[in-house]
């Protein structure tokens, strides 16, 4: 296929709305969506004044410093899988910033973008369903912290930007290609159901191999992913535990 074949063929950022100021950028992609907005559809913004994180979380952000965007989704799935576009995406931005700044990010469990110990990118996604059950849409929402060049006091500790990780300044449309390329790509491999997936996400995870406390207050070693995105965990008794969504936290060591 050529270059321009395979650009028209592509689903994610056919049309890209590049608002400046909005409360989230997942309310935006959830009004669009209502309005029968197809596949695909981008959402960005320069500041949020109510960006969402995980868990109830507020995401934080100042103008022009970061990528924010959320995608418009509509696979033909069960909803049990939609969890697992999560990890769609923190896949793509770590494809997506290794190719464009030279660092290697890793993903930890189950969304987070990390460069070392420190987050620089999360995702959210979103699903709503519609009669009978059925998956209507899945709203995949990613902030990356690309030009901060310091963080408020409550993140500072945890938090990292591109800049402060390269030295540099970097072009935030030029990531946001590279990121919404990267995403079509890794989409597709979704879609197509393979293993090549999950062979990714073994390869990029820094939490497999790690000892581990799920949010009820099980510890374990991380061993592996689970075909639904699902984290498997090796308690100290020898059994095999199956955490779906939620948190985890860094065990203490034994
Ligand atoms: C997390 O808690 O780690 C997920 C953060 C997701 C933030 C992004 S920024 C763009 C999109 N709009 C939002 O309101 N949230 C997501």
């Amino acid at each position: 296929m050529s270059d321009a074949a395979r650009a028209d063929a592509r689903v994610i950022g056919r049309a890209v709305h590049a608002l400046d100021e909005v409360g989230s950028t997942q309310a935006e992609i959830a009004w669009l969506a209502a309005e029968g907005a197809p596949e695909g559809v981008v959402v960005t913004a320069r500041h949020q004044r109510a960006g969402r994180g995980r868990l109830g979380r507020a995401w934080w952000d100042r103008a022009g410093e970061s990528l924010l965007l959320s995608v418009l989704l509509r696979p033909e799935i069960v909803p049990g899988r939609a969890p697992q576009l999560s990890l769609v995406g923190s896949l793509a931005v770590v494809d997506a910033v290794a190719a464009e700044t030279g660092l290697t990010p890793g993903m930890r469990w189950p969304n987070d973008v990390m460069v070392g110990e420190r987050k620089i990118c999360g995702v959210l996604a979103e699903a709503a369903t519609g009669a009978g059950g059925r998956l209507d849409r899945v709203v995949l929402g990613i902030g990356l912290n690309v030009n901060q060049a310091e963080f408020p006091p409550e993140v500072a500790a945890r938090a990292s930007s591109l800049r402060l990780l390269t030295g540099r300044v970097h072009d935030r449309d030029r990531l946001l290609a590279a990121l919404l390329a990267a995403l079509d790509a890794r989409y597709r491999e979704f879609l197509a159901e393979g293993e090549s997936l999950r062979a990714a996400w073994r390869r990029h995870s820094v939490t497999l191999g790690a000892r581990v406390r799920a949010a009820d207050g099980r510890e374990g070693v991380a061993v592996d992913l689970d075909d639904t995105g699902a984290l498997l965990i090796r308690a100290e008794d020898g059994a095999l535990l199956r955490v779906a969504s939620g948190e985890i936290a860094g065990a203490p060591a034994a």
